[in-house]
């Protein structure tokens, strides 16, 4: 008894210690307090700064027809949806967002949780169980090593990418074993892309399932932004596509999107969706509205991805390592966690937003200052934000 009290305290001490030291150094840099939308400017105590932070990819958080859209839903619903879908009632526009998301992603039927993070959690539980294993790539998102976790399930994780490693593990396995490959898209810290083609390609010879988290794909990749399959040429092709509604959606939610029957399964079987009250209309009909803007307003995705190219063009010609992204998150490797630090404070005053990423979020080796881009940034904003990486990088001499 005493003994778990004391690591209690000892969990507890130590991240106070780190808070304090942080904020003694003035190195935090975490839930600064947002006073406007969340667009490529931002007002923080009161003082203006570009955003290199938000996965508002594509603007909709305040775009008109998506603001509209909730605000009609707000007079006509009210604020929450009264409870969970299963027993307190259905609105048609859950249904109709599930029909969107469907024909956005080109799958049979979809599903909608509360959250990203929710989703994961309650589609791995639910599809998985102690007789089965679950493959990870060492990146993936902490919602889908959580789910993997409390699945029971066997957990086998592979190098990051690497097709060879995911095949040996692939191939310690009778066909008959229930398997499921999981991976990030893009992945969060790295914005690269994971292997699609290879991974299905393996899926089908070992006769395993697939299973991929679109949260930085969905409306960035892909000629109309339907994400990695679409980018890939293979949509259709993977069994389970998860995705959010709160990056370049611009609102909130996760969602499933897959055959009918693992979707209706889903709907009476993850404890995720049935026990927890549903989106309320307004979040839903905004989600809604900001998946037809994706359709009808094709220049937001060229702007955004006419933004990424002058960025990391501009970074790597300032002589940063950007690592291997291929979206709109760039990570500018630092590699060292103090210098990552003076890094993103230097740019701070500079009044550039950005993340610092340090342990245990990334290795210490693989520090970084991860930014983000978004369509409605201007040149201007971020021919600005390269002027301070540069006379950051100067200063902490890394450049
Ligand atoms: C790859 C990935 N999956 C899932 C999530 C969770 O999504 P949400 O924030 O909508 O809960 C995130 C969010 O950071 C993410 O980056």
């Amino acid at each position: 008894m005493q003994k778990s009290h004391a690591n209690f305290k000892n969990r507890v001490d130590s991240v106070i210690k780190r808070v304090k030291w942080t904020k003694g150094k003035n190195y935090y840099f975490y839930m600064r307090n947002l006073e406007s939308p969340s667009e490529s400017r931002v007002k923080i105590n009161g003082r203006e700064m570009i955003m290199l932070g938000s996965n508002n990819y594509l603007g909709l958080t305040t775009h008109p027809e998506v603001k509209e859209a909730a605000i009609n839903a707000v007079k006509k619903y009210g604020v929450g949806s009264g409870g969970v879908r299963i027993l307190s009632g259905t609105y048609k526009l859950h249904e109709e967002l599930e029909r969107e998301i469907a024909k956005f992603k080109g799958t049979e039927s979809a599903i909608v949780f509360n959250t990203g993070f929710i989703t994961n959690l309650g589609t791995i539980i639910a599809l998985v169980n102690e007789n089965s294993v679950v493959i990870n790539d060492e990146k993936n998102h902490a919602s889908i090593v959580d789910g993997s976790i409390s699945s029971r399930a066997q957990i086998r994780v592979f190098l990051h990418n690497d097709m060879k490693y995911l095949e040996k593990i692939l191939r310690s396995y009778p066909r008959t074993q229930d398997k499921l490959i999981i991976v990030d898209s893009v992945y969060s810290m790295d914005g690269d892309i994971a292997n699609l083609p290879e991974i299905q390609k393996l899926a089908k010879k070992y006769n395993a399932r697939t299973m991929i988290d679109e949260a930085h794909a969905s409306g960035v990749l892909g000629r109309t932004g339907k994400g990695a399959p679409e980018y890939f040429n293979m949509t259709g092709k993977i069994d389970i596509v998860m995705g959010t509604l709160s990056k370049a959606m611009g609102g909130l939610g996760g969602f499933i999107a897959s055959t009918e029957d693992i979707v209706t399964y889903l709907k009476h079987v993850s404890r995720e969706f049935i026990f927890s009250a549903s989106l309320p209309p307004a979040i839903i009909a905004g989600n809604i509205a900001a998946i037809k803007v994706i359709r009808k307003e094709p220049h937001l995705l060229k702007q955004l991805w006419r933004n990424i190219k002058y960025i990391k063009k501009g970074l790597a010609g300032l002589g940063y390592d950007i690592g291997n992204s291929q979206s709109a998150i760039i990570p500018v490797l630092i590699r060292d966690e103090v210098k990552t630090f003076k890094m993103a404070q230097i740019l701070d005053e500079a009044g550039i937003f950005v993340n610092p990423v340090v342990f245990p979020a990334v290795k210490e080796s693989e520090s970084r200052i991860r930014i983000s881009v978004m369509a409605s940034h201007s040149l201007a904003d971020l021919t600005r934000a390269l002027e301070a990486f540069k006379k950051a990088g100067k200063q902490i001499g890394l450049i």
